[in-house]
């Protein structure tokens, strides 16, 4: 380990500042619709290649279809923490998520002849998780080998296998506290509340709707559990499987009804929720790296009509001294809302491109916008070439026909190879035209403003010129009812039970490359977009792509960034924003935030000013509104530019503490928004909690979401917690008295450091390039009224252009910082992990700020990498200043 402090590596000075501080309505399974299957025979795979089952249906019911008479169970030991529950129809191969992508093993091929190999009810033990099972009528369980406890358990219910309709069910004890299932505004908070609906299928219906499907489809959900005294136990379970589905969740049972695939369950030991993330982004993809510009502020609207005004919201930011790093357009530039293209009038390109120099010297970043559907124009090149490559996606042979923006569409297909290859050279042609920093995809669920089979009207007059409603359907459209598909036996609870499945999407008849059916594909649309976006920037800019995604599948967070959609610029909606960004933080896609300051209709000041504080640690934090809502940049009233500076100064700061965060998510899958229970699993006060939440380990925010408050009533755990933007402030929390009302004016958020960290800062700035060449502050904050006193905290740097976020010599250095006071003498030291990282700049270390110590920081002797510090000793008294202050140059630096 290389010393960070070490004379080889740096020249330090320190200076320590101390501080004296102080259900029921969801139906119940139905009995008659299976009777379940009997295991006929079982198997052991060779060289430790899992079990191999045949189940034979017991008794045929004609419910939602006839029965698959015969299924094939295939159980595998993963890893020591990962067990997978495989079960499709022992005779035909069916539909599953493919396998390209989404990387995993593939199960062994069907076979058409069981064994007979005796059997008997047994466990089939392998490392931390232990798979059970009954024979007659089959049920499984999962099981922890520690502890001995039942994780699931089939035997709530009959399982039912039909082409259409699949139904599992596993029963929950009384202590089961379950978080995931998304995406869907869940008003009640993060943890599911028994009796509400979680349906399953990607649909454009705005964020304002509660309880129901939303842009993202994710089949995982965590179970944290606490029995009595007994430590908090984490184990999660995904379904693997596109098709749309209900998951009825009663509190004392749970069950899946999906209308296709088959059940590919994988089941994660945990025990603790960082634990549980690292296993599901193990298997689903380790979250994207980020750009550093990324976790600066944008600022975006639908509505900017010409470049200037883009260049004077740019102005308007930096006179009001409010940082800003990423400039966005809508569909604004665009020629009559064709992707790739610019609109001559309003935004032409030598002005443009102008701008775009202009604003890239400056460190800041351009993003745009752009939908799946292509517009049916014969002289659009875009669509020329799609036309020629055949990339759409068909309908009895021909490409499908939809509406979006731009009036008529087709729309392509990002499963055919095909289709992913024309993507990418329409992506590399647009970045000649314009050289976009990032990406953004919408309307990916896929959204459609016409339903079923449409033609283009012979008086056609699409879109309607000169609308403010360009989404009414001006197509010819027939709505599609008479197919198995269209009108399946068993009707997911779409849109609240208001639609049909291909209500407003592509028509599920619809076909992909190689006949893939649209019914089994449909919530994979954005997730496969996403994945031909990521290659294209990737291989383009050879450097670390951005790109934000509306719809998202398992797996997306390895790609994209994601925001929670249409929402509403109400309190209500500012209450949503933590829960649904905590649930992207547990599907593995942890940089995510909400339209700050809501998308419609016009936010009240005093909302836009609680909204800012909120989103200013939001891990993806963006303005964004409608067309119709008046302007509502930050810099728009005087209250809110103040809150804004306030809240993003301090964000500023924190960019170090954030990249590093974004490090650990992508080696780790830890997010970065956290409910309180990932750091404290044992404190049951924290389960519901989505007020609050956690940055990274240790940063609490307390945000203010009722309106004409002054104060909030925040929940600390046990601990001593610094306000950050004040730290002579402090709370001491107990675990019987562990809520405080804290002081809230209209521009002031509570951040509070826990004890024993080590928080990396900078001196923050307007643009993330800036803030990220300035010294580093370290805030050291020890436990208030103990006698051993540790704190710990590590940074993670690189050069921010390569696509990987790696260790690797000369390329990033992750250093974890130490300190600790036992009786007189106070030690700060540093270990290296990788080899060093000699960015441009020195990483400069100004000052060691410790907190905690109380009066006995009187006479301590100070050890700096184990060597006494004389500098140190005539600051340990100075007088300490807010850390929101900007810090007067000292003499400490550290270089490397
Ligand atoms: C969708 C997006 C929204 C965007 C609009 C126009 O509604 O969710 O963010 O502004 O389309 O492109």
């Amino acid at each position: 380990m290389k010393k960070m402090f070490s004379s080889v590596y740096l020249l330090l000075l320190l200076l320590l500042v101390l501080r004296s501080a102080a259900a029921a309505a969801a139906p119940a399974p139905a009995p008659n619709v299976g009777f379940g299957y009997k295991l006929v025979s079982l198997e052991q795979c060779t060289n430790g290649g899992g079990l191999i089952g045949y189940l034979q249906v017991k008794h045929s019911t004609s419910t939602y279809g006839p029965d698959v008479p015969r299924l094939r169970l295939f159980v595998k030991h993963e890893s020591h923490d990962r067990l997978r529950v495989h079960i499709t129809d022992a005779d035909e191969p069916r539909w599953e998520v493919p396998y390209d992508l989404l990387p995993r093993e593939a199960p062994p091929p069907l076979r058409l002849k069981p064994s007979t190999a005796p059997f008997t009810a047994y466990e089939y033990a392998g490392d931390e998780l232990l798979f059970a099972f009954t024979a007659d009528p089959f049920s499984f369980a999962v099981k922890r080998k520690t502890t001995g406890r039942t994780l699931f358990d089939s035997s709530a219910g009959a399982l039912v296998f039909k082409d259409q309709y699949l139904e599992v069910s596993t029963r929950l004890p009384a202590d089961a506290a379950l978080y995931g299932l998304g995406e869907n505004t869940q008003p009640a908070g993060i943890r599911l509340r028994p009796g509400d609906p979680y349906t399953l299928y990607t649909t454009d219906i705005s964020a304002i709707n509660l309880n129901t499907d939303l842009y993202g489809a994710h089949p995982m959900y965590m179970d944290l559990r606490k029995e009595g005294g007994r430590g908090a136990e984490a184990h999660a379970v995904l379904l693997l499987n596109s098709n749309a589905m209900d998951v009825f969740y009663r509190g004392s049972s749970l069950t899946y009804k999906v209308i296709g695939g088959v059940l590919d369950f994988y089941f994660f030991a945990g025990p603790t929720p960082l634990a549980i993330v690292d296993q599901y982004t193990a298997l689903v993809g380790r979250p994207a790296p980020m750009p550093y510009w990324a976790l600066g502020f944008h600022q975006c609207r639908w509505g900017y009509q010409n470049l200037s005004v883009v260049e004077g919201v740019v102005e308007g930011y930096k006179k009001a001294q409010i940082p800003l790093d990423v400039i966005w357009n809508d569909d604004d530039h665009m020629d009559a809302a064709k992707d790739f293209t610019l609109d001559p009038v309003n935004y032409p390109r030598p002005k443009l491109l102008n701008f775009l120099n202009k604003i890239h010297s400056a460190g800041m970043k351009y993003i745009v916008l752009i939908d799946p559907g292509i517009a049916i124009n014969s002289t659009y090149g875009v669509f020329q070439r799609g036309m020629a490559k055949d990339v759409f996606i068909k309908y009895k042979g021909k490409p499908y026909l939809a509406q979006v923006w731009p009036g008529p569409v087709y729309f392509p297909d990002f499963l055919n190879p095909a289709g992913v290859a024309w993507w990418i050279d329409e992506i590399s042609r647009f970045r000649d035209l314009v050289p976009v920093d990032g990406l953004w995809i919408d309307m990916n669920e896929a959204s459609n403003f016409c339903s079923g089979e449409c033609h283009i009207p012979t008086n056609h007059s699409c879109p309607i010129p000169g609308s403010t409603t360009p989404w009414v359907c001006c197509l010819d459209c027939k709505n599609i009812t008479n197919t198995k598909w269209d009108d399946p036996p068993y009707k997911i609870n779409a849109s609240g039970a208001t639609a049909p499945l291909g209500f407003k999407t592509i028509a599920t008849g619809a076909t992909h490359y190689k006949g893939i059916l649209e019914y089994n594909a449909h919530s994979l649309y954005g997730f496969s977009q996403t994945i031909a976006t990521h290659q294209a920037l990737q291989g383009l800019q050879g450097k670390r792509p951005f790109i934000l995604t509306r719809s998202t599948f398992v797996g997306s967070g390895a790609y994209a960034a994601h925001w929670t959609g249409d929402n509403k610029g109400t309190w209500e909606d500012l209450r949503y924003s933590i829960s649904t960004m905590l649930n992207f933080g547990l599907f593995g896609m942890p940089m995510v935030g909400s339209d700050i300051c809501g998308f419609y209709p016009a936010p009240t000041e005093e909302l836009c000013n609680r909204w800012i504080e909120l989103g200013a640690f939001y891990p993806f934090s963006r303005d964004h509104a409608n067309f119709a809502s008046p302007r509502q940049e930050l810099y728009q009233w005087q209250t809110v530019a103040e809150s804004a500076r306030n809240a993003l100064g301090l964000r500023y700061k924190l960019l170090p503490y954030l990249y590093t965060l974004n490090y650990e998510a992508h080696t780790t899958g830890a997010p970065m928004a956290r409910p309180l229970f990932f750091s404290f699993p044992d404190f049951t006060a924290s389960y519901g909690l989505s007020t609050q939440f956690l940055l990274g380990r240790s940063v609490l925010v307390s945000p203010v979401l009722e309106q004409g408050a002054t104060s909030v009533d925040a929940v600390f755990p046990p601990g001593s917690w610094y306000n950050l933007f004040d730290t002579t402030k402090a709370v001491v929390s107990q675990a019987d008295r562990y809520t405080t009302t804290l002081p809230a004016g209209l521009s002031e958020v509570n951040v509070h450091v826990y004890e024993g960290t080590i928080l990396p800062m900078q001196r923050g700035g307007m643009v993330s390039k800036e803030a990220r060449s300035t010294p580093f502050t370290l805030v050291v904050t020890f436990p208030l009224n103990a006698t051993a006193r540790d704190a710990k905290g590590a940074v993670y740097v690189d050069d921010d252009e390569r696509p990987e976020m790696r260790l690797v010599e000369g390329q990033a250095t992750y250093v974890t910082f130490y300190a600790s006071v036992r009786g007189r003498t106070a030690r700060v030291w540093s270990e290296v992990k990788e080899g060093t990282f000699s960015l441009q700049q020195a990483l400069v270390i100004e000052k060691v700020s410790v907190v905690g110590l109380q009066g006995s920081a009187q006479g301590l002797s100070v050890e700096v990498e184990g060597r006494p510090s004389a500098s140190a000793s005539g600051a340990w008294f100075g007088e300490v200043r807010p850390l929101h202050q900007e810090e007067e140059s000292s003499s400490v630096r550290t270089s490397m």
